[in-house]
């Protein structure tokens, strides 16, 4: 590829809203960080610590995904600052809070926190239904029917992103071995992805702490994990090592580390414990700024979130841009959507890694977004 570096947008959002409530309390914010054609979308955090800053990151992040499938929808988040309590209650509230978003052009989705059947409650309280859409056709069926199925795009994507990452650095691949933190929908997925693919997966960690061994067969742990990604250690068999120290998913001897979980999970106090050569954003911003810095520097290859993870938000913007051929049957239009989204990420990484190469001290993503964007005007 030879393009210009031409950077990332630098500057503000569209617009930003704070989040006060309708008809009940709320404390969050909605981030629209850039529109096309009227319409923006992203998904919704909701975590005790969450921030505006977090949240105005994570919008950017949006744009960038976008742009980089060539996907005409603008990039947002929303974030709610919640530990769960009253789950129902206050995500009835931010239905009626954010709904003149929703009618206006904004699609929320799930982030962290929010599960679907969550949004299916944010959405009947907006009386909000993805199907309608101004100037398009109607789409044929539910949210819920198309979406769902749909559920393990953002780990196949991301397993896909290491897949090619993997082929990049050392050719023919071979049997490597992965550890996973955070065993949610991504982590679950890519665990299947990748132990399909002939990887061997040798450590899991979720929020209580890590599981390692020489082979941890994924359907077995995902036999033993609940719905929010914990795994229960009390029916692990006997071989496995259990850790609760929070990182010692760091300590876990492989070729490759997925990262699926917290914000910042890899950062400046711990990223000289890395021992893994390629590194894989499943969850977004999971490496820190200075973290990037130092991996570089270090010869970690990292592919970034913005180019690993976005297959869940470019199957909801397939629909909402009415790209999806709809008539095809369900198993048929997931591998239409999968394949849709394992193409462009298998370029980005390539790409990404190639440019990399090329100009090993600088940051490769701006160069790829300015490229892409110019191949898609
Ligand atoms: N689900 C999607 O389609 C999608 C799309 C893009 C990005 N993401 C991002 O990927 C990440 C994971 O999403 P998910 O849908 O799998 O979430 P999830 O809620 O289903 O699972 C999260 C997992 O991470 C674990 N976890 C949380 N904090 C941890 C910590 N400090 N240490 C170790 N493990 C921890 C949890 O125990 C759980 O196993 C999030 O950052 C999310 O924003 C998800």
């Amino acid at each position: 590829m030879s393009v210009q570096d031409e950077g990332l947008e630098a500057g503000e959002p569209a617009f930003t809203v704070s989040l006060n409530g309708s008809g009940g309390p709320l404390k969050g914010w909605v981030v629209v960080d850039t529109l096309v054609d009227s319409l923006a979308m992203g998904g919704t955090r909701m975590t005790p610590d969450v921030t505006e800053e977090e949240v105005r990151a994570l919008a950017r992040g949006m744009t960038h995904k976008l742009t980089l499938v060539g996907l005409p929808i603008g990039g947002a988040k929303a974030g709610i600052v919640s530990d769960g309590t009253a789950r129902e209650e206050t995500l009835r509230t931010f239905g009626r809070t954010v709904a003149p978003l929703l009618h206006g052009g904004l699609h929320l989705g799930c982030d962290l926190g929010v599960t679907p059947a969550d949004r299916a409650v944010f959405f009947a309280e907006a009386g909000y239904d993805p199907r309608r859409k101004n100037r398009a056709v109607d789409m044929p069926y539910d949210w819920r029917t198309y979406y769902e199925p749909l559920v393990d795009c953002t780990g196949h994507g991301v397993g896909v992103a290491a897949l090619a990452a993997l082929e990049q650095l050392h050719g023919a691949t071979g049997s490597r071995r992965v550890v996973i933190q955070g065993f949610g929908t991504v982590g679950r997925a890519v665990a299947r992805f990748l132990e399909a693919r002939g990887h061997r997966i040798v450590g899991v960690a979720d929020i209580e702490g890590t599981i390692s061994a020489e082979r941890l067969p994924a359907d077995d742990l995902i036999a033993l994990t609940d719905s929010f990604g914990r795994i229960d250690r009390s029916r692990l068999p006997q071989e496995v090592t259990v850790s609760q120290e929070p990182e010692a998913w760091l300590d876990v001897d492989a070729d490759v580390l997925v990262l699926a979980a917290n914000h910042n999970a890899v950062n400046s106090a711990n990223v000289h414990r890395l021992r893994a050569g390629l590194v894989v954003e499943g969850g977004n911003i999971t490496v820190s700024p200075e973290a990037k810095l130092k991996m570089a520097v270090a010869g970690t290859t990292l592919v970034p979130d913005v180019v690993a993870n976005v297959g869940g938000a470019a199957a909801a913007g397939l629909a909402l841009a009415r790209i999806v051929p709809f008539e095809l049957p369900g198993d048929a239009r997931k591998d239409w959507v999968f394949d849709w989204v394992a193409t462009r990420v298998r370029n980005n990484t390539r790409d990404l890694l190639e440019i990399a190469a090329e100009r090993p001290q600088s940051d490769p993503l701006p160069t790829l977004v300015s490229a892409r964007r110019k191949e898609h005007r």
